[in-house]
C-alpha cells in the first residue's frame, strides 16, 4: 500500500477521525458491549466520524470482529481498516497468574511463553494490539495496580518488559498472524501516585524518573514494542497526556520512538479537570502537541483539531505525521491486505483454552506462588485430614483483574485441586466467612469441621475488585472478618497453613504469627487451584521469590529494598538509641524483602569469588559463587546478584539488583554460578543527568534474597 498516496487522498476530517478510538458498541456489526474499563459519556459524535474512525477498543471474538470490520470497510470511503485493540494483560481466555506473580517466577522464558499464548488466543479472536505490558515500577502496595506490573526493581522490570514484548509480538508481525502488537504503558511513572491512591499526583525529580521509572519502558521499546500509552497522572506538575517534555522531547526525540502513542481512557479530556486546559479545544491542542496520536474514548480531537488547523494553531504536518504512524501500524499488521488478519472461528475452537495452554498456565502458577513461612508444616502429608476453610476454599475468583475474557467457572479452584490429588475423604471444607462478612453459622461450621482435621488450611484473601485499576486501599490487612476467622481457628490448637489469594503485598498482621505456614498464591489464574495443591502437597517445590517487599505494616509504605542509607542509619556502629532514622514502634525492615521466598529444601551459598579486585572500563569481573542443595528435595533457586556503590556523586542505594539466574538443583548437587559484571552496569544518572559510573569501591552481594547475601568488594578504576 502506498501510504503517502493514501494520505494525500484523505480529507482533513478523514485524517483527524483516524485518531479517535471508540468502544465496540459504537459500531454496526457489534453484538456485544465489548470491554468497558472507564467512565462513559455521550460524546455526541456523528455517524460520519464513526465511519472514518481508526481503531476499536475491546472488541474480540472472531465473528464479531470480522463483522465490525466488514461493515466498516463497506462504509469507509477509502477502505481503511480498523485496528482492534484490547487489554490482553495476563492471558486471553487461558488466564496466567497476574503480572506481579509472573515476576515472582523470575522465569523470563515462561513469561514470554505466556505472552505468546495470550497473543495467539487473542489474535484468533480478532485482536490486533494488546494494551500490555504494563511496566510501571511500584513501591506502594496501597495502589491497586501493583498486581499489573512485575514489581519494585528497574532491572527485573526491564527484563520482563522485554520478555512480554517478545512473547506478544514475535519477530514478524506482518506474517505471523498469531501475534499481536504490544503497547507498553503507562508513560510515565503511573506507579508512583501519592498515597497509593489511583490517578493521583506523581512528583519526583527527573533523576529519579530516569533512574528507576523509565528503564522498563525503554527496555520494551528497545525490544521493538510498537505502541506506547500515556498515564493518567501528572509528572512534575504536567499531566502525562499533555506532557510535551515527556513525549515529544524524551520519547520521540531522545529515544527516537516512531510508533503510535495512545492516550489512556479519557485522559485527553482529563486535562481539563487536571487544570491545564480550559476546554476540549485546549486539551486537544496540548495533547497533539505533546505527541498523543490516538485519543481513547473522548472526542476532543475529532471535535476541535480541524478548527485548530484552519486557525493555523496546529500545523497540518503534525496531523499528517500522526496519521502516517497509524497507517504504518495497520500496514505492518498486514491489515490492508487482510483486514481480518488472524480472526478465525475454527481456530478459536481449537486454540483457546487448549490443554497445551492450560499446562503453561499451570507451570507458571507453580513458579509464581511464594512460600513465605514454613514451621515444619509443609508439605502436607497426603494421608492427613485437612480442613480447607475460607472464602477462597472453593472460589473461582482466582483470576485477578484484567481477565475479562477468562472464566471463573472453568478455573481450577483450590478445593478441586486438592481433592483431585488426595480424594474427597481427606479434604473437609467449609467457607468459614465471605471476603468481608460472615454469619455465626459459617464460623460454627468451620469450627466443626476443623475439629475433625489434622491440619487447617485457610484460603484467604482479597476479591479481585480489591486490587487493579481504581482498587486502592489504605488498610492492606486482610478484611477483619477473615482475621477473626483465623483467631477462631487458632483456638483449636491445630497447625494452620494460610494460602493467600490477593493482588498486592499485604500487611500480614493477624496472619503471620498465627500461621505455621503461609503460601502467597496471588491471583494464580486458570490452573491456580491445581498449582496450589501441588505446592501444598510437595509434588512441586516452591520456587517463587518476591519482587515487591511485604511491609511490616502500612505505616512503612513506601518500602523497597533499593533505598538509600540516610545520614543516620540505624545499624551504623556508632548509632545512638534515639537520633537515628527509625520508627519507634516497628522495624525499618519490611516483613519480607525483595527476592525472598522459601522452598522445601535448603540452599547453601559459599565461596563468593571475584576474578579480580578491580574493574576497568573495557574489562569485566567474573563473580562466581557455589550453591548447593543441602536438603533432600530437588528444587529451583534464584541466585541474585546485587551491587552497592559505596561513594557516589549522588547517594546510591544499599543494594541494586544487577543479575540473576534461576537454576535447578538435585538433592546434594552443588553448582558454581558465574556472572560477569562490567563498568556499564555500574552507571547511573548523575546530578547533571549524565549517565556514568563513579570510580572507587563497590560491594558485590550474592544470595537467595536481597537481605541474606555473601559479600565481596572491588574497585572501579578508569
Ligand atoms: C484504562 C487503563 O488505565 C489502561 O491500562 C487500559 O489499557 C485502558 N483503560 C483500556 O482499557
Amino acid at each position: 500500500m502506498n501510504l503517502t498516496q493514501l494520505l494525500n487522498d484523505m480529507t482533513l476530517d478523514e485524517k483527524i477521525d483516524q485518531f479517535i478510538q471508540l468502544a465496540t458498541f459504537f459500531y454496526a456489526g457489534a453484538e456485544t458491549q465489548g470491554e468497558i474499563t472507564g467512565p462513559m459519556e455521550d460524546m455526541g459524535i456523528s455517524q460520519e466520524i464513526i465511519r472514518n474512525s481508526g481503531s476499536v477498543l475491546g472488541a474480540s471474538g472472531a465473528k464479531e470482529v470480522k463483522n465490525i470490520q466488514k461493515v466498516h470497510l463497506e462504509n469507509n470511503r477509502l477502505g481503511i481498516p480498523l485496528l482492534m485493540m484490547a487489554d490482553i494483560v495476563h492471558g486471553f481466555k487461558t488466564i496466567f497468574p497476574v503480572p506481579l506473580a509472573i515476576g515472582c517466577s523470575w522465569d523470563e522464558e515462561l513469561a514470554e511463553r505466556s505472552a505468546e499464548i495470550a497473543a495467539k488466543e487473542a489474535a484468533v479472536s480478532g485482536v490486533h494490539v494488546t494494551f500490555a505490558p504494563m511496566v510501571d515500577l511500584v513501591r506502594d502496595p496501597r495502589w491497586g495496580r501493583v498486581m499489573e506490573t512485575t514489581g519494585e526493581d528497574p532491572y527485573l522490570n526491564s527484563r520482563f518488559a522485554k520478555a512480554f514484548v517478545r512473547g506478544f509480538q514475535g519477530d514478524d508481525l506482518t506474517n505471523d498472524t498469531d501475534r499481536v502488537a504490544a503497547c507498553v504503558k503507562h508513560f510515565a511513572a503511573y506507579g508512583a501516585p501519592e498515597g497509593g491512591r489511583d490517578y493521583n499526583t506523581v512528583n519526583m525529580s527527573e533523576r529519579e524518573l530516569r533512574e528507576y521509572y523509565l528503564p522498563a519502558y525503554k527496555a520494551a521499546l528497545d525490544e521493538g514494542c510498537e505502541m506506547v500509552m500515556t498515564a493518567f497522572n501528572t509528572v512534575d506538575g504536567i499531566p502525562a497526556t499533555g506532557n510535551k517534555k515527556l513525549m515529544r522531547d524524551l520519547l520521540r526525540e531522545e529515544w527516537d520512538f516512531n510508533g503510535v502513542m495512545i492516550s489512556d481512557w479519557g485522559a485527553v479530556k482529563e486535562l481539563i479537570p487536571h487544570g491545564i486546559a480550559a476546554d476540549e479545544s485546549e486539551a486537544a491542542f496540548k495533547a497533539i502537541n505533546a505527541g498523543v496520536d490516538i485519543e481513547m474514548m473522548t472526542a476532543c480531537y475529532v471535535k476541535n483539531l480541524k478548527d485548530l488547523v484552519e486557525a493555523e494553531e496546529v500545523k497540518e504536518e503534525l496531523i499528517d505525521e500522526a496519521v502516517i504512524r497509524i497507517l504504518e501500524l495497520k500496514e505492518k499488521l498486514g491489515l490492508f491486505e487482510n483486514p481480518y488478519r488472524g480472526a478465525d472461528e475454527q481456530l478459536e475452537k481449537e486454540v483457546i483454552m487448549s490443554t497445551e495452554h492450560r499446562e503453561v498456565a499451570y507451570e507458571l502458577a507453580t513458579k509464581s506462588c511464594v512460600l513465605l513461612k514454613n514451621e515444619e508444616i509443609l508439605p502436607l502429608q497426603k494421608d492427613k485430614k485437612i480442613a480447607l476453610i475460607g472464602p477462597f476454599a472453593n472460589n473461582g475468583d482466582i483470576l485477578g483483574q484484567w481477565s475479562w475474557q477468562g472464566s471463573k467457572e472453568e478455573s481450577v479452584k483450590i478445593y478441586e485441586g486438592m481433592t483431585n490429588k488426595v480424594g474427597i475423604a481427606n479434604v473437609l471444607t467449609a467457607r468459614g466467612s465471605g471476603i468481608d462478612s460472615a454469619t455465626d453459622d459459617q464460623f460454627a461450621e468451620a469450627v466443626k469441621i476443623a475439629k475433625k482435621a489434622d491440619v487447617i488450611v485457610l484460603a484467604l484473601g482479597e476479591k479481585s475488585e480489591m486490587s487493579g485499576e481504581a482498587g486502592s486501599r489504605s488498610n492492606i490487612r486482610l478484611p477483619d472478618v477473615q482475621l477473626k476467622l483465623i483467631e477462631e481457628m487458632k483456638k483449636l490448637n491445630k497447625p494452620i497453613v494460610s494460602v493467600l489469594i490477593n493482588g498486592r503485598p499485604l500487611d500480614l498482621h493477624g496472619v503471620y504469627e498465627e500461621s505455621d505456614g503461609i503460601l502467597e498464591g496471588w491471583f494464580p489464574g486458570t490452573e491456580g487451584g491445581r498449582a496450589i495443591a501441588d505446592l501444598l502437597y510437595g509434588d512441586v517445590n516452591p520456587s517463587g521469590r518476591l519482587t515487591m517487599s511485604f511491609p511490616y505494616n502500612v505505616g512503612q509504605v513506601p518500602v523497597y529494598y533499593n533505598h538509600y542509607n540516610t545520614g543516620r542509619p540505624k545499624d551504623a556502629p556508632d548509632a545512638q538509641d534515639r537520633y537515628v532514622s527509625q520508627y519507634l514502634d516497628i522495624p525499618n525492615e519490611p516483613l519480607f524483602p525483595f527476592g525472598f521466598g522459601l522452598s522445601y529444601t535448603n540452599y547453601q551459598y559459599s565461596d563468593l569469588t571475584l576474578s579480580t579486585d578491580h574493574l576497568t572500563a573495557n574489562d569485566e569481573i567474573e563473580v562466581s559463587v557455589k550453591v548447593k542443595n543441602v536438603g533432600s528435595t530437588k528444587g529451583e533457586e534464584v541466585v541474585q546478584l546485587y551491587v552497592r556503590d559505596l561513594v557516589g556523586e549522588v547517594v546510591r542505594p544499599l543494594k541494586e539488583l544487577k543479575a540473576y539466574q534461576k537454576i535447578k538443583l538435585n538433592p546434594g548437587e552443588e553448582r558454581e554460578i558465574t556472572f560477569s559484571l562490567t563498568e556499564e552496569q555500574l552507571r547511573y544518572y548523575h546530578a547533571d543527568l549524565s549517565f556514568e559510573s563513579d570510580t572507587g569501591k563497590f560491594k558485590v552481594f550474592v544470595g537467595p534474597n536481597s537481605r541474606e547475601c555473601l559479600e565481596q568488594s572491588f574497585d572501579l578504576r578508569k
